[in-house]
């Protein structure tokens, strides 16, 4: 099957049940509940989640029973976008082609609607035994999740990120850009990997193999992420760009486009490598660690 195809499959998925967990817009409070959903349902990639299913399709696992996790690491995406976006931090206007979420409902409503998309989806994980999973392995599931997005992971990135944009940028190091992207960005998408395959329940060596590949293509989302805001535009990435401009630390900023180019190619094949011990079954994987590193948006 296309990458394509399989991704609008595990998309599909994705929707549907995220639309089974959001309240509805008639729900009070509805400004809260239409906020969310906006941004929820704004046309995201959802590449976290499809990595997750497919994860732990590749580990022998049920998908099905992955798609509480799946869902639940797409809400604490859309959470950390919208708080992203916000004035304080990147000061966004546009997100996944729309108005950003502060900028259709005001800014207090969309830090509340991004504290309710992150508590949610831990009511949401806390579903994971109902379809299935070994409560012992859904706490697992859980913690990892919990861990990857704190202030020892994502919530501890974005932190670097906004006291790093008030520096020179020469006066920082390629190491600390890299622990930074590595927060910000690639503990949730190792994270989404990892509870792959804990929920396949995998010989340790398929999920030690899972993790890294998590960790290698975690960073070169980032990298790549960095490289479309110098090389896209608003309109082809549905967001607002210039980061680098802003002053943030990042990759192009630092290295020059053609390093963080060359970077990203290597990181992804990385990832790749780390795959060794999957056959065939790990093809899809694979060329979604490409898609990554060679995405337009
Ligand atoms: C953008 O993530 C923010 C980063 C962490 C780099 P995506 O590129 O996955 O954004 P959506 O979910 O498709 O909008
Ligand atoms: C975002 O990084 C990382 C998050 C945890 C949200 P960016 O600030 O580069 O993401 P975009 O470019 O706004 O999507
Ligand atoms: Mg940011
Ligand atoms: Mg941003
Ligand atoms: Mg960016």
């Amino acid at each position: 099957m296309e990458l394509r195809e399989r991704l609008g499959e595990w998309r599909a998925l994705v929707e549907q049940a995220l639309e089974r967990y959001l309240p509805t817009e008639e729900d009070e409070p509805t400004a809260l509940h239409r906020a969310m959903r906006y941004s929820v349902f704004a046309g995201g990639k959802r590449v976290r989640p499809a990595l997750l299913l497919e994860a732990c399709a590749v580990a022998g696992g049920n998908p099905m029973q992955g798609l509480p996790a799946a869902c639940a690491v797409e809400l604490i995406h859309t959470y950390s976008l919208i708080h992203d976006d916000l004035p304080c931090m990147d000061d966004a206007d546009t997100r996944r082609g729309k108005p950003t979420c502060h900028k259709a409902f005001g800014e207090a409503v969309a830090v509340l609607a991004g504290d309710a998309l992150l508590t949610l989806a831990f009511e949401i994980l806390a579903e994971l035994p109902a379809s299935g999973v070994d409560p012992t392995i859904a706490l697992r599931v859980t913690q990892t999740i919990a861990h990857a997005v704190g202030s020892l992971g994502m919530v501890g990135g974005q932190t670097l990120d906004i006291l790093y944009a008030a520096e020179q940028n020469d006066a920082l190091t390629l190491e600390q850009l890299y622990t930074m992207h590595s927060l910000k960005t690639g503990r949730l998408i190792q994270a989404a990997l990892e509870a792959g395959g804990l929920i396949a329940d995998a010989p340790l060596a398929k999920q030690r193999a899972l993790r890294e590949f998590g960790r290698h293509i975690g960073l070169a989302f980032q990298v790549a992420d960095d490289l479309l805001d110098v090389e896209g535009t608003e309109q082809s990435l549905g967001k607002t760009t210039g980061d680098a401009a802003k002053g943030k630390l990042t990759f192009p900023a630092v290295l020059g486009v053609e390093a963080s180019r060359a970077l990203a190619q290597q990181t992804a094949a990385k990832a790749v490598e780390q795959l060794a011990v999957f056959g065939d079954e790990a093809d899809a994987l694979r060329q979604l660690a490409w898609f990554v590193v060679n995405r337009k948006m």
